[in-house]
Order: C-alpha cells, then sequence, then structure tokens
C-alpha cells in the first residue's frame, strides 16, 4: 500500500503540451478518478504514474519516494487497460499467475494467491477455462485478477470497462467498487465518463486541456462546481445554461432572463451576487431544479408558463424542453405532469439551486 503524489508535473510531446502543470495527493487506499473529454491528458497522466511515458517537468511519488526515473517494472503497479490482452492458450489460472512464475514466486504463494483473487472476483469456478470459454465480463475479471494477485502498491485503470456493453459495465463498476473495499489498494482510475467516475470515486478530479479544473468528492463537484467547465460536465443531462444579468430592485436582487422571465435571486445568494449586477452573466441551473409546481412551500414568484418543444419520457420522470430566448432548457418534470409537444405547461424553477458563472474568467461567482 502507498500514497501517490504529483508535483508540479508537465508532459510535452514536441509542441504538444499534454499535461500542463499538475499536482495531486492521493492517500494510501484512497479510489481517485481522473476524468475529462477526451485528449485532456487522462492517459498521459496514468502512464507517467506508471513509468510507461517520461516526465518533462515536475516529479512523481509513490509510498514518498520520487520514482521519476524507476523503470515501470519496478515502481510496484498493476494497470488495466481498456484492452487488456489474456493469453488464449493459458488457462484462467495461468493468465492470472502469470506474472508471479516469471518473478519465481514459490509455486504455494502462487496457488494461495490466485485462490484468493479468484474468490474476490468470484471466478473460482473458471479457474480452468481458456479465455475464449469466457464471456467478456469474465474476462475483464480475469484482467482484474491478474493485477490483484501481484498484491502491488497501486492499481491504475485506464478506461477499463469502454469496451462492454451498457448493463455489463454497470455490473463491473459495481464489482471494482466491491473489490476496491475489500482490497483498499490505492486506486487511480482514468474515464471519459462522469457517471462512472461519480460512482466509483472517493474524489474525481475533473482535467481540462491538461490541467485540473477541480478535486473534490463527487457530491461537492455535483453542488459546488467551480468553473463554467466543471458545471457542465458532472450531471446528466447536463446543467442549464443561459445568459442572464442581475437588476437590483430595493434590497433584493432580480435575475433577468429574458423581457419575459425573471425571478427574485433567493436572499441567501443576494450579498454574494450583489457585485456583479449589471455585468453579463451565464445563468445554471440542473434539470432536476425545474419541475412542476410541487409541495407546499412552494413560492409563487418562481413559477411561470412555457411551451412545451420536445418531450424524453425516461420512466420515473419526464425530461421537458423548452426554450428562453432561442436557447435549450430541460426540465424533470414527472411522468403524469408532463404536456404533449405544443402545449403550455406550468413549472417551478428551484433558484436556491442556482448558480452564475462569470463569462471573462469562466469562474462559478
Ligand atoms: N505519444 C504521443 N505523441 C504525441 N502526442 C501525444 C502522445 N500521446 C498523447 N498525445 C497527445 O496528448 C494529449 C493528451 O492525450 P491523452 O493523455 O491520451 O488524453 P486522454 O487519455 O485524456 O484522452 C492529446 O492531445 C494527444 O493527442
Ligand atoms: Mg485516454
Amino acid at each position: 500500500m502507498a500514497d501517490v503524489a504529483l508535483r508540479d508535473v508537465v508532459k510535452r510531446f514536441d509542441e504538444v503540451e499534454a499535461v500542463r502543470n499538475i499536482s495531486l495527493n492521493i492517500p494510501d487506499s484512497e479510489f481517485v478518478v481522473l476524468v475529462g473529454p477526451s485528449g485532456c491528458g487522462k492517459s498521459t497522466t496514468l502512464r507517467m504514474i506508471a513509468g510507461l511515458e517520461e516526465v518533462t517537468e515536475g516529479e512523481i511519488l509513490i509510498g514518498g519516494n520520487v520514482v521519476n526515473d524507476v523503470p515501470p517494472k519496478d515502481r510496484d503497479i498493476a494497470m488495466v487497460f481498456q484492452n487488456y490482452a489474456l493469453y488464449p492458450h493459458m488457462t484462467v489460472f495461468e493468465n492470472m499467475s502469470f506474472g508471479l512464475r516469471l518473478r519465481r514466486t514459490p509455486k504455494a504463494e502462487i496457488r494461495a494467491r490466485v485462490e484468493q483473487a479468484a474468490k474476490i472476483l468470484d471466478i473460482t469456478e473458471l479457474l480452468d477455462r481458456r479465455p475464449k470459454q469466457l464471456s467478456g465480463g469474465q474476462r475483464q475479471r480475469v484482467a482484474m485478477g491478474r493485477a490483484i494477485v501481484r498484491n502491488p502498491k497501486v492499481f491504475l485503470f485506464d478506461e477499463p470497462l469502454s469496451n462492454l456493453d451498457a448493463k455489463l459495465r454497470v455490473q463491473m463498476r459495481t464489482e471494482i467498487k466491491r473489490v476496491h473495499q475489500k482490497v483498499k489498494t490505492t486506486t487511480v482510475y482514468v474515464t471519459h465518463d462522469q457517471v462512472e467516475a461519480m460512482t466509483l470515486a472517493d474524489r474525481v478530479v475533473v482535467m481540462n486541456g491538461g490541467r485540473i479544473e477541480q478535486i473534490g468528492r463527487p457530491h461537492d463537484l455535483y453542488h459546488r462546481p467551480k468553473t463554467h467547465f466543471v458545471a457542465g460536465f458532472i450531471g446528466s443531462p447536463a446543467m442549464n445554461f443561459l445568459p442572464a444579468r442581475l437588476q437590483p430592485n430595493g434590497e433584493a436582487l432580480m435575475l433577468r432572463l429574458s423581457p419575459e422571465l425573471a425571478f427574485p435571486v433567493p436572499p441567501a445568494h443576494a450579498a454574494r451576487y450583489r457585485p456583479s449586477v449589471g455585468k453579463d452573466l451565464i445563468f445554471g441551473l440542473r434539470p432536476e431544479h425545474i419541475t412542476e409546481p410541487r409541495g407546499e412551500e412552494r413560492d409563487p414568484r418562481y413559477e411561470f408558463s412555457m411551451t412545451v418543444d420536445v418531450i424524453e419520457p425516461m420512466g420515473m420522470e419526464t425530461m421537458v424542453f423548452f426554450t428562453v430566448h432561442g436557447k435549450e432548457v430541460c426540465a424533470r418534470v414527472e411522468p403524469t405532469a408532463a404536456k404533449p409537444p405544443g402545449q403550455p405547461i406550468r413549472l417551478y424553477a428551484n433558484l436556491n439551486h442556482m448558480h452564475l458563472i462569470d463569462p471573462a474568467t469562466e469562474s462559478v461567482l
């Protein structure tokens, strides 16, 4: 077991700056997920931790030791990739024990470690099979088993579930979480899928353009995004964004979204937002905070009517799309409250959950 630290790490490939000065401390036994769009530098960061890619600037530490010059095989890490190649001519047992045999681990210990890993992964019955006799999910487990038997200080995963179908991906996600709860090995997991990141991570690192946008627990990223990018990236369907202005209204503040649509800013937010009166801003509100009017404590000043453009029934709830000043907005309503396209619908905006973004800095106010 070990902690992992990145200090001012930069990676350049000729003129491409893939990773632009990132620092990160991962305590022992934490499960950290690096998430961000394709090309943002996730794999490069992981490969530098693994030692598969040289660090251009900065330091990487594992267990408190700088490992910049330590070759991958001596870093005591195990990596699981998207394309985990199992040896087709070997049984599951032989695949899982291959690395240990190379290291001349005693036979009895190999057997004990493989059997224990197989038990954790629930693949004891499969140890004598060959890869072609396994389903995709079972093969993925064997690939994880191969990493577990090495009992490494750190697990590195690079999009390990991308090749699986949607249902299996969700199952394996739970599986990976269960395994981590048992073995508690420090884990760095890379994915472009924010749902995977949110469900797996102790802490999520949101990356964009080679930089870290925000580090936080899933709940914090969701409720307190610090940047426009994080606000839009975390959550599905994504947060709605609309151009907005704040107008003074006596002691209070009004949030104006269009000539027809304005809401009072909840008093709890007013002091923070007052310096931004009159500036061009971006208003952000998640679909789940725009619903049909419900409950007893509702305030008529936050109710409004819109014409439905499109509806998407999801079963538990229905997404209702409408436009404000030419911009599409998504609301999440009870299925029974949805109206067909072209019909008016009465909605309620819960501005206690509102965000305001300064477009000049891209920061959430
Ligand atoms: N070996 C390489 N040579 C040149 N550029 C690379 C190399 N590997 C990655 N890059 C570039 O670095 C950036 C980050 O890539 P990568 O870390 O693979 O992103 P991600 O895993 O987030 O999709 C991309 O612009 C990519 O094209
Ligand atoms: Mg990648």
